[in-house]
């Protein structure tokens, strides 16, 4: 490449690395709701292209409007921060351009794919099984289920199945896309069974093991069980090892959703929250959370690779794509995608940087930082730590003296400081409801975090919260029953 276009992708290159400073007025985020932003912004899409210059511009402003996910004070989702070999991965990935279907266009990173897939799966202490990289969590679990289908019922992808008769099994504090994916095969949402969780929210294998049998004497044949590893509010391990037992005793699947706690398999001090899952026969684990890659970067594993062959097969129709001298190398036989982006390049460069070591040590400074915020909220008198933290989240909320830790008025005026946070712009949380509380969950998932940064969060709450109206005994509700 050269001219014109070298020098514009330089100057890209120059702007993005910009951007990447720390913002000098120390917000991460621009308040702007959607009206206002449209009519400053020029969003036309036009008839006449107006050039590389034009574009450069464009750039500047998309940049200028970015959430700094980047930086510290991003605590909002389950990932976060900047890892400079996963930006590279990217690049170098949108350079190379190519889709992961065959090994005759993707020789190198079919190879790469399987190697980091295999290094998942010897982590999760795997003896067999393959994978794939999907498009996320909710993909993996979609593909567990499915999986669980194609095991469960062998003809079902060629002759379709009535799932009215089959259920699945997951526990109350479970992530939404199991319930997605319950759709998604034909089972329906209605037959996802919700297990009852002990009071660290932890699925009970008891209350699975009284909630199969019951649906057993329905009539309904159970079809998986999802246990979850680091759920997306709390951040509680499912017990794997009791919930395989129940598995194994009723004959069901069993997947592991590892999206966001997958990562404490690389730590000694952490990966017995993981016990068992070994005896999973499917998992699925993001690395675009803790691990911190960009999004997206997500492992499904399973251990009988027959069975996602079976579940991703089509009828040899792509004759135009896939040859049967290829069969083991193509990868495109273990997804449901066709065209597929290379995401495997910048895990496999930032674990040839970091090892196991590297990953360990990241999951273990999380651990100790969260620890540090939850010291931190535990020692102001008027916040309130909800839950015990045994990952990375932590959820709390303001409580003014004299007003009742429960009802609308303290889920109102939590709410209200997470509003005052976001414009105010340092910091982001996300707000959630836990154990009949509106919470504000802050997770530990950015490398750029610090102790002190964790301070200042808690400074800005409790600074921000004496701003926002108090709220006298006698304007407020009863607590809720
Ligand atoms: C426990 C859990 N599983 C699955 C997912 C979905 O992952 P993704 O966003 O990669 O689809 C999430 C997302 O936060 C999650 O918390």
């Amino acid at each position: 490449m050269e001219g014109e276009s070298k020098r514009f992708l330089e100057s890209v290159l120059a702007e993005v690395l910009a951007h990447l400073e720390p913002p000098k007025d120390g917000r991460i985020r621009h308040d702007l709701a959607p009206s206002s932003l449209r009519k400053t912004t020029d969003l036309e899409l036009p008839i006449i292209g107006a050039g590389l210059d034009q574009v450069l511009e464009d750039i500047r402003t998309y940049l200028n409007g970015a959430v700094r996910t980047d930086q510290p004070g991003f605590m909002n989702p389950l990932w976060g921060g900047l890892t400079p070999e996963g930006l590279a991965g990217e690049l170098v990935a949108a350079a190379t351009n190519t889709s992961m279907y065959t090994y005759e266009i993707a020789p190198l990173a079919s190879l790469i794919e399987t190697a980091v897939l295999d290094r998942m799966r010897q982590h999760l202490r795997m003896p067999s099984g393959a994978g794939t990289l999907t498009t996320g969590g909710s993909a993996g679990n979609l593909m567990g289920v499915l999986c669980a289908r194609q095991a469960a019922l062998p003809a079902s992808g060629h002759d379709g199945f009535d799932g009215r008769s089959w259920c699945m099994f997951v526990s109350k504090e479970a992530h939404y896309s199991v319930a997605m994916a319950a759709n998604v095969v034909g089972l329906g949402r209605a037959n996802l069974v919700k297990v009852d969780t002990d009071g660290q929210g932890r699925m009970d294998p008891a209350a699975l093991d009284r909630a199969i049998q019951r649906e057993t004497e329905l009539g309904r044949r159970a079809l998986c069980v999802v246990a979850t590893s680091g759920t997306t509010v709390r951040g509680s391990f499912d017990p794997i090892q009791p919930i395989a037992d129940v598995c194994e005793h009723h004959g069901v699947w069993l997947h592991v959703d590892a999206a966001w706690g997958g990562a404490c398999l690389f730590s000694s001090t952490h990966r017995h929250l993981m016990d068992g899952v070994e005896r999973a026969d499917s998992v699925c684990w993001d690395a675009h959370k803790m691990m911190g890659l960009p999004l997206v970067c997500s492992a499904f594993i399973v251990q009988r690779v027959e069975v996602l062959r079976a579940a991703c097969a089509h009828g040899n129709e792509a004759h135009y794509l896939f040859h049967d001298d290829a069969e083991d190398q193509d990868l495109g036989r273990l997804s449901l995608q066709c065209g597929r982006r290379n995401d495997a390049l910048k895990l496999f460069l930032a674990w040839r940087s970091r090892g196991d070591a590297g990953w360990g040590a990241l999951v273990d400074r999380y651990m100790e930082l969260a620890a540090h915020l939850s010291e931190r909220v535990r020692s102001e008198p008027t916040l309130e730590l909800v839950g015990e933290p045994t990952w990375t989240n932590v959820c709390f909320r303001h409580v003014p003296e004299g007003v009742p830790h429960l009802g609308e008025s303290i889920d109102r005026h939590n709410a209200d400081l997470r509003v005052a946070l976001l414009e105010e712009g340092r910091f982001m949380v996300s707000r959630a409801d836990l154990d009949e509380r509106v919470v504000l969950r802050s997770v530990i998932a950015n490398p750029a975090v610090e102790s002190s940064t964790l301070d200042d969060l808690v400074d800005a709450v409790l600074r921000l919260a004496r701003t926002l109206p108090v709220h006298a005994k006698s304007q407020v509700e009863e607590p809720r029953a």
